[in-house]
């Protein structure tokens, strides 16, 4: 068998990896991601401008590498991912270090320490790959001429590493200036507070990230412990799955979150972007919302404006990547399908929750919703049947009940009136409506003054004690159980004020 021996052009090779989809901010995210393989407990993130030759510094104070280590480091393909790695890596290709650093920049330096050895320093230059004639994959020793200054933070470490980028092409494109650089420094910590918030939280957290100097504080997408959430569930273990587990969590309603509070709560990509699974490697966000391609009748869930509040943080260990298809930008997973159902009933479930938390705006209280025995009957039904939804007064509300009770000659009139009102439901509007302005209509007395609230519930109030039988205290416990009165626990202890007064 004739065999001829097929090695990459270097130069081609290295221009096409450039390509591979990283934004400035997945590529740090990488980098930091090794810095933490490496037992580092504080990374600092610089961003110098200068013109053309601003550059990027990524300093960490983990294990470092001698020599012999950096040089493998600095190869493509450094490790096969095949390989069984320590559970604290939050590698698997062995490409990282060098794609994420060449799809910003054409010149990386990597200076390294390990404790008690010297500063070791190896650098790739784009610029320079076909210059040498001995070496078609040139590395050089040292950084390059003029930049060795920038390395002088090491000496003073007993370990740690140092990567430079230099000649940032992709981002010092023309016309770029020092303010966008400080727009990019936002994008990243934004991001960086979002993939590491987990390393970042808590009285010790694991880990600290500096960027510019200033530390990044982290962004937690479940609001762990609001107490306007709909939902917070225990942690679930998926079967058949060693280490993997779940928490289902619906945010609140945005009429319980301040403007500044909703707003931040929605995260970098938005809340619609969000929503969905956060799928966590080693509590490192690889995937910040979706779906993960499951869904009903063969086609998978879109991530729409309904489903907004739903937010499932999904934890797999990190000797699953084959199995969930993790990919070299760590931006897309896949379940194995083993796990589908599960997952699918876990998301059903949630996602109905954050449905019915949009459409009432507003926290369900266990009882509310359903219209279970402490809360009120809804005065709205849903009716869903094959032709589609259709939308009903309830008869049986207790203010309705009790002015049809008094209604006398009325009573056939009012009837004819309700069912006028529920055939003429401006459904296909209101659908245009919130569709267009991204947002729920005003409703549930949100910008009510009080004395209507007030009204309001007074009507009902006397409706459920004269004409319902119920004790005040059971009245006032059931309106304050009954959205929207629910968000107004003040004017329904009033009420109480009125009663024994
Ligand atoms: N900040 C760092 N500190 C110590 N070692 C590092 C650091 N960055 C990279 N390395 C070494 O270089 C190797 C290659 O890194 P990389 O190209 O990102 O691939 P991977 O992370 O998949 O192993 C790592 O496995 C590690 O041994
Ligand atoms: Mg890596």
């Amino acid at each position: 068998m004739k065999v001829r021996n097929a090695p990459p052009h270097a130069g081609s090779m290295l221009e096409s990896l450039r390509g591979l989809g990283y934004a400035p901010e997945t590529a740090l995210a990488d980098l930091v991601d090794n810095s933490i393989a490496a037992r580092a407990g504080e990374v600092s993130i610089r961003l110098d401008w200068a013109g053309a030759a601003s550059r990027v510094l990524i300093l960490d104070d983990g294990e470092g590498m001698d020599d012999q280590a950096l040089e493998a480091g600095m190869r493509l393909g450094a490790r096969d991912p095949r390989a069984e790695r320590a559970a604290h890596d939050l590698g698997r290709f062995g490409l990282g270090l060098k794609t994420a650093s060449f799809s910003q920049a054409r010149r990386l330096t990597v200076a390294s320490r390990r404790k008690g050895g010297p500063v070791v320093a190896l650098r790739w230059d784009l610029d320079l790959i076909g210059a040498e004639a001995g070496a078609e994959w040139p590395l050089f020793e040292g950084p390059a001429p003029g930049s060795e200054p920038l390395l002088e933070p090491l000496e003073r470490m007993e370990s740690g590493t140092l990567v430079l980028w230099e000649n940032l092409d992709r981002i010092v494109t023309r016309g770029f200036s020092a303010d966008d650089l400080l727009h990019l420094a936002d994008r990243l910590e934004e991001h960086l507070a979002m993939v590491f918030h987990r390393l970042l939280e808590g009285p010790r957290p694991a880990l600290r990230l500096l960027l510019n100097g200033r530390a990044v504080k982290p962004w937690d997408p479940f609001l762990t412990g609001h107490p306007g959430k709909a939902l917070e569930s225990p942690e679930y273990r998926i079967l058949h799955a060693a280490g993997v587990t779940a928490q289902a969590h619906v945010l609140p309603h945005r009429d319980m979150l301040g403007p500044a509070e909703h707003d931040r709560a929605a995260g970098p990509g938005g809340w619609i972007q969000h929503e969905g699974f956060h799928v966590y490697r080693n509590r490192r966000l690889l995937l910040a919302g979706g779906w993960l391609g499951l869904g009903e009748g063969g086609r998978p869930w879109p991530r729409d404006e309904a489903h907004r509040l739903a937010r499932i943080r999904l934890d797999i260990p990190n000797d699953a990547d084959a199995e969930w298809k993790i990919n070299v930008l760590k931006s897309a997973a896949s379940p194995p399908v083993r796990l589908r159902a599960q997952l699918h009933r876990l998301a059903s479930e949630t996602r109905e929750t954050a449905r019915r938390v949009f459409a009432w705006r507003g926290r369900l209280s266990p009882a509310s919703g359903g219209g279970g025995p402490q809360a009120l009957t809804e005065l709205w039904q849903v009716r869903r049947s094959p032709r589609g939804a259709s939308y009903r007064i309830a008869r049986d509300h207790d203010l309705l009940a009790s002015i049809l009770d008094r209604a006398g000659p009325l009573k056939p009139d009012l009837l004819a009136l309700l069912r006028l009102i529920e055939e003429t439901v401006p459904v296909q509007r209101v659908w245009l409506d919130v569709a267009e302005a991204r947002e729920a209509p005003v409703t549930g007395f949100a910008e009510a003054p009080d004395s209507e609230i007030r009204e309001a519930l007074a009507s009902l109030f006397e409706a459920l004690v004269t004409y319902r039988g119920l004790s005040p205290a059971e009245a006032r416990e059931r309106l304050g159980r009954t959205p929207p009165f629910d968000r107004r626990p003040d004017l329904v202890a009033a009420l109480a004020a009125r009663d024994s007064g």
